[in-house]
Order: structure tokens, then C-alpha cells, then sequence
């Protein structure tokens, strides 16, 4: 099961400090669907802004399943748990908890930005950093940090750690069968197009799937519930899973964009390009929560979804095909803008897929994920030449006496260990 690499950055001025560092650490560690990979050692800084107390600051490297959001909400939850109040900023703090870098997701949200905008120029944060994470990618800068921060600890007094030692270091914390937080660097992200929960769990049971689009047609097509719908979806593939909003003015998308939000972290709000939905859109990142801004048929109506602060831009390219008109260049066009922006953090995700030949077209265009629908999915892992090739295998095989792989394989072990 793959998660996401986080970095967290902590910090405490206010009371014991090395007890509310490591309480924090701790509930980290105790979250289900985090696990602290490695800690770091505690450097104590001189006070900043208003605060009066030195600040003692470290960092942690998670694994996660969570959202950004939903990392976002157990970091907020964590502080107050140890005990932070609302404060000013720079004021002294019980504790601190900053997102700093996770996989290589870019958030732009007034709530919520990824890369932590000013992470490089502090060294109390960097010091630690580069301990637990050296070998972290900065999706903005595209470099490793190790190569875009030197070290910084002149001026910063090492005092103690974090603590380090975990049960569960080394084995899964994870329960659920797979994760699907797969990374731009791992390749095209795979989401499934549909909102049959029967077809999700198949492909979520091949280990490929990274999220889930509906909208409201397939939604409509499956009958039952809505958002009992969603829900199941995202406890089943806790990844981003898209859920469409139907109000048709701005408010309407931003009230039903947040409640929607609420039945679960990994729910992306999805809009459609119009005037409200990039209103929307803006509103809704500001709050931090994932866009998906869909029914895009030109390159320019992307770059105006990114610029609103979208997640995901949805280009249709097989209804563009339907009217002949070539849907792979919209997304290769779409995939040149973006990489010219590379700040712009939003990831291009394929839809209206309808046949195999569209998902390695889009793959080759460089797209950031494609959203495909069961159908052609089980093309994929049904060839024609795979099935009949594995047929003619299983023929010869059973001309073979012995052709019992495991009584073999064991019995040969079992000879060489004697
Ligand atoms: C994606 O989010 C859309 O729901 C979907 O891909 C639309 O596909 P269609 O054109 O086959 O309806």
C-alpha cells in the first residue's frame, strides 16, 4: 500500500515545549491513516515577531492517505488538542503544526498552500527539514530540497529531538487494501468514470486506481442514494473522488461545494466552466477544498479554470471526437500551457474517455490523470491477443508431466535447505 510523503514542520514557544513537540508527534503517529516515517532533532531559535518565548522547532516526514485537506484538518486538530488558542501571528504558541511539502501536489487556496510558501527562507524550518527529507522533491522549484536549501543551522542551538521510535516503523499502519494517493512522478493517475459502486470495487481490487469521477448523468444512471453514493465511494478508494454540483449561480455551487465537502476529506467539488463556476472555483480553493472544474472543450477555458485555482481541469475529448473535431490535441494543448505555468499546480484530467487508444494517447500527451470509464477499463485487462496467448500457455503447460509450480518450487527449497 502506497501513501503520500508529507512534511510537517512544528514549532512550540509557550510552556513545555519538548513535552507539546512530542505530544504532537505522537498524535501524528496514533492517526490511521498516518504513519511518521522519520523525526528529527529539536533546534532552538530566537524569538520572533511578538512572542517573547525562543521557539523550538523540528520536522516530521509522514506517510499519509489523508487528502491535503484532510493532513491540513489532523495538523489544525493536532494544535488544538495540545493545547494552541487562537493567536496572533508570530505570537507565542503551545504548538505548532505547518504543512509543508506533500508528494507534489501545489495548492494556491488563501487555506491552503502547497509548497508552504516560505519554507526555504527559514532556517529553523529548513534545518530540520533537511534531516528528515533531504531527498523531497519541491514541486516548484522542481529540484530536490537538498538542492535548493543548504544548510542552514548557523545561528540555531540543537536541543534534543523529536522522539523517533514506533511500533509500527517499518510495517503498514494501513488497514484498507490499497491506497490511491499516487503521485504526478508515479505516472498517469488512473480514476474510474462511473458511479457504480460494484464496477469501483473491481478496479479498486486491480490496485490501479487512484480516484473516482461522477457526475450528475451517472449518478442519475445508478438510482439509490447520492451521497450515502459518495460517501461508500470515498471510504472505498480514499482518493480524490469528484462530486458535481447542480446549482447553476455562484452561491448555489459554493453552498452545495462546501456541504458536499463535508461528507468526507476526499471529495473534489466539480464545476462546470461557466462564469459562477470559476467564481466558484475561486471561493472554493480559497476555503481549501479541491476543484474539479469540468465540460472544458477549449484550451483557454483551462487556463481560465488554473488561474482560478482549480485542482483539476476536465477536458472532454471524446465529445469533441463525437462532433469531429480531434479531442487528444485539446488535451495536448492544454498539457503545453500548463507545463509553460508550472506554478499554476493543476492537473490535467482527461475525461470523456471511450476507447484504450484514448488512455495512451492522453498518457503520451503527458496527461496528469485520465478518467476512464469501467468499460473500456475492463478492454484493457481483457485482450483479445492476451486471453487467447494465456490459452495456448495453459494448453502446452498441461503437456508437461510434472506441472505442479508450487509442489516443485517447494520441494526443490526444501532440498537446498537440507
Ligand atoms: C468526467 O468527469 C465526465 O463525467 C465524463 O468523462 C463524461 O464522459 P461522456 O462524454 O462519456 O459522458
Amino acid at each position: 500500500m502506497r501513501g503520500v510523503g508529507a512534511l510537517i514542520g512544528l514549532g512550540s514557544s509557550l510552556g513545555d515545549r519538548p513535552r507539546a513537540l512530542e505530544l504532537a508527534v505522537r498524535m501524528l503517529e496514533a492517526d490511521a491513516h498516518t504513519r511518521v516515517v522519520a523525526t528529527s532533532r529539536t533546534w532552538l531559535n530566537p524569538p520572533m515577531g511578538v512572542a517573547r518565548g525562543a521557539f523550538l522547532n523540528g520536522a516530521v516526514r509522514v506517510e499519509t492517505e489523508h487528502s491535503p485537506r484532510g493532513l491540513l484538518a489532523l495538523c489544525k486538530d493536532i494544535e488544538k488538542r495540545v493545547g494552541r488558542r487562537v493567536s496572533e501571528r508570530w505570537s507565542d504558541r503551545v504548538v505548532d503544526l505547518d504543512l509543508l511539502l506533500m508528494g507534489r501536489v501545489i495548492r494556491r487556496g488563501a487555506a491552503l498552500r502547497l509548497p508552504h510558501p516560505h519554507m526555504l527562507q527559514r532556517p529553523f524550518v529548513m534545518t530540520p527539514c533537511l534531516e528528515v527529507a533531504s531527498d523531497f522533491f519541491h514541486p516548484l522549484l522542481r529540484c530536490r530540497l537538498d538542492a535548493c536549501a543548504k544548510d542552514a543551522s548557523a545561528g540555531l542551538i540543537s536541543f534534543g529531538r523529536l522522539p523517533q521510535a514506533f511500533a509500527n516503523v517499518g510495517g503498514s499502519k494501513y488497514t484498507g487494501a490499497k491506497t490511491t494517493a499516487a503521485l504526478r512522478g508515479d505516472g498517469m493517475k488512473i480514476f474510474i468514470d462511473t458511479a457504480n459502486i460494484d464496477e469501483i470495487r473491481e478496479a479498486h481490487a486491480w490496485g490501479i486506481l487512484d480516484g473516482v469521477t461522477t457526475n450528475p448523468s451517472l449518478i442519475a444512471r445508478e438510482g439509490g442514494d447520492f451521497i450515502e453514493t459518495i460517501h461508500e465511494i470515498c471510504q472505498l478508494v480514499k482518493g480524490p473522488v469528484s462530486a458535481e454540483t447542480v446549482s447553476q449561480d455562484a452561491e448555489g455551487m459554493i453552498k452545495e461545494g462546501k456541504l458536499l465537502a463535508q461528507i468526507s476529506e476526499h471529495v473534489v467539488v466539480k464545476v462546470p466552466l461557466t462564469a459562477a463556476g470559476l467564481t466558484a472555483t475561486r471561493a472554493l480553493s480559497d476555503a481549501g477544498i479541491d476543484v474539479n472544474v469540468t465540460l472544458i472543450f477549449q484550451p483557454a477555458q483551462a487556463l481560465m479554470a488554473a488561474k482560478a485555482g482549480a485542482a483539476y481541469v476536465s477536458p472532454f475529448l471524446g465529445r469533441l471526437d463525437d462532433i469531429a473535431t480531434d479531442g487528444v490535441q485539446l488535451i495536448e494543448e492544454i498539457v503545453t500551457i500548463f507545463g509553460n505555468y508550472p506554478a499554476l499546480g493543476t492537473e490535467v484530467l482527461a475525461a470523456s474517455i471511450r476507447s484504450s487508444l484514448h488512455v495512451s494517447q492522453v498518457a503520451l500527451a503527458g496527461c496528469d490523470v485520465s478518467t476512464i470509464p469501467f468499460k473500456v477499463l475492463s478492454k484493457l485487462v481483457n485482450h483479445p491477443l492476451t486471453m487467447s496467448g494465456n490459452a495456448q500457455f495453459l494448453a502446452d503447460w498441461d503437456t508437461v508431466p510434472d506441472n505442479d509450480i508450487a509442489g516443485q518450487v517447494t520441494r526443490w527449497l526444501g532440498k537446498r535447505s537440507s
